[in-house]
């Protein structure tokens, strides 16, 4: 009786919903990508990746996005991050494998690092344009402008990454066009002060991103999901929502299945909070940060998914039932709790656990805290481990710095990685 009550309470979020591809989602429940820092010694995908993967199908989601993939081995988003490597197709093979094994869809999320490469890696990273360093906790240096022949062969590269998760058995890919990474630093008038074709009047500043989808539309078959990520905040100037009006137009005749909205970069990390002038205080009361912003959003034959906040499942289900998104994506919900889906679905109305944060001022730890915990977690799942909601920050944040650290100097010194995986055992709080 109270199954079925709640069946019907929250019937939106058990729908199953069609991509354009064909793909079908069988309810609206979608894991947001999140940077698992579990690549091996050379890059390539390690084995926990299957493990975690398979973990997050068996929590209930229909469709799992990867961390970034990286598509050029030196420009990385952090020194533990997968690489697109062709000649670890076994590696992919057992990651995707293990997501369908749990009866999920997996999209590998593709991605340049630009000028958001830590300092650890290179001294000088590469963006459209020579502009200032992005300033969190010094992790980054000044930036140079890309020529022409390295912006053609970035863009190379996210088609063999492409091709490359085609052949490995992953459902699509989703072009990460969002948080400060390269493609979103293109489109962005702010960090994109060039005035050859690749800069300038939007469609030159769009140029990189249209090219790429429209080379893997032309190299994959309509079967393969494409998608991309977009963020709020960088279309936070003048002409800003024109300018994401227009491109979401140009995504959608080139075959775009699912558009991702969320929104936040480094310097502004709204991602991890929701404090932003895009987001109304409205919505940041309710839930889910960029929902504002996805419904200034022009829709066409792709499939919507927002991301940012969601917690309760009576506001998923009435962001589903009220059109505003189609998919409901979640990182860190379900990083404490896998299975939160597969519970809602079975009719529970508790809302979603969250990690409680770091009480700093500091934007940049406190990012930075929210994603070495959350690490730490995905690294317990890689191991077969369930989380452990109990694990300290601080020992969290030790840890990620340090395997970093060493990570960044085997590469730098030729050597790839030396670790991936934590090797030591959690601390956890005292308290919790
Ligand atoms: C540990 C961690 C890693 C993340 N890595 C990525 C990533 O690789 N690519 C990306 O687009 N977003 C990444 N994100 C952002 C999430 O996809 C999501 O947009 C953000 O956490 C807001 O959603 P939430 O409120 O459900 O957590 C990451 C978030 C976390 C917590």
């Amino acid at each position: 009786m109270t199954t079925e009550r709640s069946f019907v309470f929250f019937h939106m979020l058990n729908v199953p919903l069609a991509l354009p591809n064909g793909t079908i989602l069988s309810n609206r429940f979608a894991k947001s990508a999140t940077s698992e820092c579990l690549a091996d010694r050379t890059g390539a995908p390690s084995a926990g990746l299957a493990a975690l993967y398979r973990r997050f199908a068996e929590g209930g989601a229909s469709l799992l996005i990867t961390g970034n993939v990286m598509v050029d081995a030196v420009h990385l988003e952090n020194p533990r991050a997968v690489v697109a490597r062709a000649d670890a197709s076994d590696a992919f093979r057992s990651w995707a494998d293990g997501a369908h094994e749990g009866g999920a869809a997996i999209v590998m999320q593709i991605s340049h690092a630009g000028r958001q490469t830590p300092r650890m890696l290179t001294a000088v990273p590469v963006a459209p344009s020579a502009i200032e360093a992005v300033h969190v906790l010094k992790s980054f240096g000044a930036p140079r402008a890309l020529a022409p022949s390295e912006i053609e062969e970035i863009r190379d590269a996210f088609v063999r990454a492409a091709v490359l998760a085609h052949e490995t058995g992953f459902d699509g890919v989703q072009l990460h066009a969002a948080h400060g990474y390269l493609l979103s630093t293109f489109m962005s008038p702010k960090t994109n002060l060039r005035t050859d074709q690749w800069g300038g009047p939007r469609e030159n500043r769009a140029r990189l991103l249209l090219d790429v989808m429209t080379s893997i539309r032309a190299r994959l078959p309509r079967s393969f999901l494409l998608s991309v990520k977009l963020n709020s905040t960088d279309f936070d100037y003048d002409g800003g929502l024109e300018d994401v009006s227009w491109l979401v137009r140009e995504l959608d005749v080139r075959g775009l299945d699912l558009l991702e909205v969320s929104g936040g970069t480094y310097e502004n990390p709204v991602l991890f909070s929701g404090e932003s002038s895009a987001v109304r205080e409205s919505t940041r009361r309710r839930e889910a940060y960029f929902l504002d912003f996805a419904a200034s959003i022009p829709r066409g034959s792709f499939r919507l998914m927002v991301t940012g906040g969601f917690r309760t499942p009576e506001f998923m289900n009435e962001a589903l039932t009220s059109e505003a998104t189609d998919v409901i994506g979640l990182a860190r919900p379900l990083i404490v709790n896998p299975d939160f889906p597969r519970d809602v679905l079975r009719g529970k109305k508790a809302p979603a656990e969250s990690f409680a944060g770091l009480a700093t001022r500091s934007k940049g730890l406190g990012s930075l805290a929210v994603n070495a915990w959350h690490v730490a977690q995905l690294h317990r799942m890689a191991r077969n481990e369930n989380p452990n909601p109990r694990i300290s920050t601080a020992w969290a944040i030790a840890t990620y710095l340090i395997l970093s650290a060493l990570c960044a100097a085997a590469i730098r010194m030729g050597a790839r990685r030396v670790l991936s995986a934590p090797l030591l055992t959690e601390r956890t709080d005292a308290i919790g």
